[in-house]
């Protein structure tokens, strides 16, 4: 099976200052002190998924998932190792980027469908589409800066599943969606998934997971904690805390939902 994702010895670090004024800095470097410091939000991590794989992307709350799926999506740029991928990208890597806040829901769609590469015949022909998916009624000619971020997201998620793409990327879509926006975009990504495309998801929601992936790649501040079978995976996520079984049952009304 061909490759679609090749991320060999991938390191991405950010600089963090350790002080606010010049006056501080510049004691701090007469002192000889570091005046910054650098830390690898994603830490030598290497994988392969192949072509109509649907991957699970998880771990805690700044583990590096976010910060992983723009090193993939070209985005970023990582400091160490190398990412290859095959094929159109597209996906919901944050909610509102790529949105102008000035322009409207539909004045958006064309330039966000152009940042896909999308030419302007092509976008007209799916408009009716993503507008009808998005389906958030007469906003879409109004401002973008003055949506919802449920809104926004919705709009942002309509786009990318109507760019015909090879690889799907997804973060956190269910995060702010309502119930029904929950439901609707489960069904279209399992569309998506069926259709053959590579899929990379990262969700914090379990059941979803579960549902809609093969295989489950878990990090840990940064680095490769885990790359096999979902349920494994899961478990091995489930960091025996106190609150695991309430937190199961939460997912578990999810995962029944969507
Ligand atoms: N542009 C940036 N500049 C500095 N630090 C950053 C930047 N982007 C991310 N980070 C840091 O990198 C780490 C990983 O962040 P990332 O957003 O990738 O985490 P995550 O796994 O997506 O978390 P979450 O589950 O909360 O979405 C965090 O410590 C974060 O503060
Ligand atoms: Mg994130």
């Amino acid at each position: 099976m061909a490759e679609a994702i090749v991320a060999q010895n991938v390191t991405k670090d950010f600089v963090l200052r350790r002080h606010k004024t010049f006056k501080q800095m510049s004691v701090a470097k007469m002192r000889g002190q570091e005046t910054v410091n650098r830390f690898n939000a994603v830490d030598d991590v290497s994988f392969t998924i192949n072509e109509g794989e649907s991957v699970g992307l998880m771990g805690l709350n700044g583990s590096g998932k976010s910060t992983l799926l723009k090193v993939i999506s070209g985005v970023m740029k990582p400091n160490k190792g190398t990412i290859l991928t095959r094929g159109r990208i597209a996906g919901l890597i944050a909610t509102g980027a790529g949105f102008q806040n000035s322009l409207s829901g539909l004045d958006n769609i064309f330039l966000n469908a152009a940042i896909y590469g999308l030419t302007e015949k092509e976008t007209k022909a799916v408009l009716d589409d993503i507008i009808d998916f998005a389906d958030i009624g007469q906003f879409i000619d109004q401002p973008v800066g003055t949506y919802s971020s449920g809104m926004s997201s919705r709009l942002g998620f309509s786009i990318a599943v109507h760019v015909d793409c090879d690889i799907f990327l997804a973060d956190e879509i269910l995060a702010v969606g309502d119930k029904p926006f929950k439901r609707k975009c489960m069904t279209k990504m399992e569309e998506i998934r069926n259709s053959g495309k590579t899929i990379v998801y990262v969700s914090h929601a379990a059941a979803s997971v579960q549902k809609m992936c093969d295989r489950v790649i878990a990090l840990e501040k940064g680095r490769l904690l885990f790359d096999g079978d979902v349920d494994e995976g899961i478990r091995i996520l489930d960091y025996g805390d106190e609150d695991g079984d309430e937190l199961a049952a939460d997912d578990a009304e999810l995962g029944a939902d969507v």
